[in-house]
């Protein structure tokens, strides 16, 4: 399936299976806000849950906290967001489209990095078993022209931001001749910097009322609190505090469906240095953040790092977690080394002290902070585009299957009676009392067995569990393995036990 379909039939997909639905609806929707529907709120859920167990129930450094979204305003002043936090703008003339001008230009890049990769594929099928891929990297002209033309451009472009020189951004992009993606126009306007906050009010008359923010990033709630955490947590350096909840943006360029939303959920952790450490800490963390998605098993080949040439204003070294999804490679987690930049402002704008009393040294410090941050939505679209499969069966039908990890499929079993009647539903019904305490389950009673396979396929569930005539004889089940359509036989005792091997945390983790 091409891509852009592949994408289509996700958002579709998402909305007939109960995932996702536009929010304000019967209002014809609210362009970049979503709402998660019966299903979409359990995956949600669960993507947080394993998460949070991996940061927070991993490491005995590391704690949780649940900061309100609404914070004094001075916050953001002293994190540079009221001065810093813009997207840099640029309207099409003709079409009257706007977009993103670093956007643009990182996409015509990634077409340079395309082109490569295309030349070490060529390569790799004409020299077979002999192909050295690095040896053909570092010789190849043409592979070593567009590295070098995507990092000429990258550079230039991070040093045009850096120095507010938004008439340089304009003249690469025409320099290019990058064309607006939807009408090929290339009759652009300047770019202009727009800030992405929402604002509102604290108050109820307009005179006294305060301005406030709808915070942007989750991570301040965490550096406000830093030395309530460390002091009532007793919390010795490296530490961390974990955190989730809603951001929001004013995104002007949203696309992409839950991709780049306008109120979005983020999944952040700060992690406390020894100032000179920050470096070991970050690759740690590289490394850790990695490993996580790998354990999920949507495939080596759809992550890879992208370091930073262009930092935000408060990082000295930075990487993305890219995944491929249906639109292509795209940020899925940032990875920031943030210095002691934050925790420093806040001391300046509160007046308060918020460092670290080093009891071998007898000293206090301000200590650096690696930071991971995450957006759920966008894991949730990773893991929800990665598994949706249109497989043909041996005998010739094809089946709609979501290939959800069984650890974050919204139910992990449904329960039939093979019929209606002889006390068969009865049966299922008492499967159902039983598992309903560790696991979501459903109980569906209606059409052929057939049809609801191919329901919970669609919907994720991994494991169908039909309960017939034999079950009144011998207290057996018929259990059906979403991923295989492999079917056994197996007693309803040990119904509990496959669901626990199948959607353990441990297994799933470690
Ligand atoms: N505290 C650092 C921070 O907020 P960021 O790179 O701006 O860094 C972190 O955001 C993550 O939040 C991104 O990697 C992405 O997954 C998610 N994110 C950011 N903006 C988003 C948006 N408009 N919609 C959905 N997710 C978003």
């Amino acid at each position: 399936m091409a891509n852009e379909d592949l994408f289509k039939k996700v958002i579709s997909h998402a909305k007939e299976y109960g995932y996702i639905f536009q929010s304000s609806e019967i209002y014809d929707g609210l362009s970049a806000v979503y709402d998660y529907a019966q299903n979409g709120v359990e995956l949600k859920k669960n993507i947080r849950e394993y998460w949070w167990r991996s940061i927070v129930f991993m490491h005995q450094n590391i704690v949780g906290i649940d900061a309100a979204i609404l914070m004094h305003p001075t916050t953001w002043k002293a994190s540079g967001h009221i001065d810093a936090f813009n997207d840099p703008l640029i309207d099409n003339k003709d079409s009257k489209k706007r977009y993103r001008a670093d956007v643009l230009i990182e996409d015509y890049c990634e077409k340079l990095n395309i082109k490569a990769q295309k030349e070490i594929i060529k390569a790799k099928k004409r020299f077979g078993e002999s192909f050295n891929e690095e040896e053909f990297v570092s010789t190849n002209s043409r592979v070593i022209k567009y590295k070098s033309q995507q990092k000429e451009i990258l550079e230039r472009m991070a040093r045009s931001l850096e120095n507010e020189d938004l008439a340089d951004v304009k003249l690469l992009i025409e320099e290019l001749g990058i064309a607006d993606p939807l009408s090929g126009s290339k009759n652009w306007t300047g770019v202009k910097q727009f800030n992405l906050m929402f604002g509102t009010k604290l108050g109820a008359s307009a005179e006294s009322a305060m301005d406030l923010y709808l915070r942007p990033e989750t991570a301040q709630g965490i550096f406000v609190n830093f030395l309530n955490v460390q002091k009532t947590g007793r919390m010795k350096i490296p530490f961390g505090i974990a955190q989730t909840g809603k951001a929001f943006r004013n995104e002007i360029v949203a696309r992409q469906f839950i991709f780049r939303m306008r109120e979005f959920e983020q999944m952040e952790m700060q992690f406390f240095v020894k100032p000179g450490e920050e470096m070991k800490w970050y690759e740690y963390w590289k490394e850790t953040r990695l490993n996580w998605h790998l354990s999920l098993g949507l495939g080596e080949e759809n992550y890879r790092f992208h370091d930073h040439e262009k930092m935000a204003h408060y990082a000295n070294a930075a990487t993305d977690i890219e995944f491929n999804f249906p639109f292509g490679f795209k940020e899925l987690e940032g990875i920031h080394s943030r210095t002691d930049f934050d925790l420093k402002a806040h001391e300046e704008y509160s007046g308060k002290k918020l460092q670290f009393f080093d009891h071998e040294t007898n000293k206090n410090y301000t200590p650096y902070v690696v930071e991971t941050s995450i957006g759920l939505d966008r894991m949730f679209l990773a893991i929800f585009s990665n598994s949706l499969k249109t497989e043909v069966l041996e005998d010739g039908s094809s089946r709609v299957v979501l290939k959800l990890p069984e650890i974050l499929a919204p139910i992990k079993a449904a329960v039939f009676p093979l019929v209606k009647k002889d006390g068969l539903p009865e049966i299922a019904r008492q499967i159902i009392e039983e598992l309903k305490w560790e696991y979501n389950v459903v109980y569906d009673e209606k059409d052929a067995v057939g049809k609801r396979y191919r329901r919970q396929d669609a919907v994720g569930t991994p494991f169908c569990i039909t309960v017939d005539h034999q079950t009144k004889e011998d207290n057996t089940v018929t259990i059906r393995h979403r991923d295989t359509m492999r079917q056994e036989r197996i007693a309803i005792s040990e119904i509990s036990n496959q669901l626990k091997n199948a959607t353990s945390f441990k297994a799933w983790l470690s």
